[in-house]
């Protein structure tokens, strides 16, 4: 299972967007975690289809968007035509799970389910088999710079063990308050697909990033 750093932009400085997804980019990030918040399943506004189209052809990093958006399934033509490679939806968020997940595919994207901290590993049984990569939320949705809920850890555990269980290689990733000093607690729970916002963004990108990969050298 390959370890994957995923910088969200959310804490990102947008005056100068592109020159800090080449730093990432040039450091090792293969992905760039994409945080749409529609102000209704969240409080937040963030941003939408026309940033991620401006950031498509840019850069040959993965586009890993996760909508923190009521009933996204409206949403998947447009973010499959704005560039989104993987399109990660709420559990909570959707009418029809099942169908969203058939949509993104139809799409041509990779399908990834949240869950956020309350809800429990269980609610994604039904989709274990058809679903790329699980976001576990690490912190409430809704805002970066939070801190980690430790209660996480187990349900990563969890998911680890139920996917290894029947034999399925998705990919888990965790989202919120993870920094260097917390992150082998993430990885040796089973998570591989690591987002993390402030940990990248504040302070020098360069560093910050290798950081990070040199961390996951421990593991290889
Ligand atoms: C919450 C957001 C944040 C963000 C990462 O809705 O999804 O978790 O990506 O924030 P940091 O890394 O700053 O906690
Ligand atoms: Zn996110």
């Amino acid at each position: 299972m390959k370890r994957i750093i995923a910088p969200s932009i959310l804490s990102a400085d947008f005056k100068v967007l592109g020159e800090q997804l080449k730093i990432t980019e040039q450091a090792g990030a293969e992905y760039i975690h994409f945080d749409v918040m529609d102000g209704m399943f969240v409080p937040s506004i963030s941003f939408g289809m026309p940033v991620l189209a401006s950031i498509k052809g840019f850069t040959t990093q993965v586009l890993d968007v996760h909508l923190m958006v009521t009933e996204p399934i409206r949403y998947v033509e447009a973010f499959a035509e704005a560039g989104a490679d993987i399109l990660t939806v709420h559990a909570e968020a959707c009418e029809d799970l099942e169908k969203t997940i058939e949509k993104i595919h139809s799409c041509g994207m990779k399908a990834g389910v949240s869950i956020k901290p309350n809800t429990p590993v269980s609610a994604l049984e039904p989709v274990l088999e058809n679903t790329e990569m699980f976001l576990i939320m690490s912190v409430e949705p809704g805002f970066g710079g939070q801190a980690f809920i430790p209660a996480s850890l187990e349900k990563i555990k969890e998911l680890r063990m139920l996917l290894d269980k029947k034999g399925i290689q998705a990919d888990i990733e965790v989202d919120g308050g993870i920094y260097l000093t917390n992150i082998r607690e993430v990885l040796n729970a089973g998570a591989n697909v690591i987002v993390a916002g402030s940990a990248v963004f504040k302070g020098n990108l360069k560093e910050n990033v290798t950081g990070f990969m040199e961390i996951f050298k421990e593991y290889e």
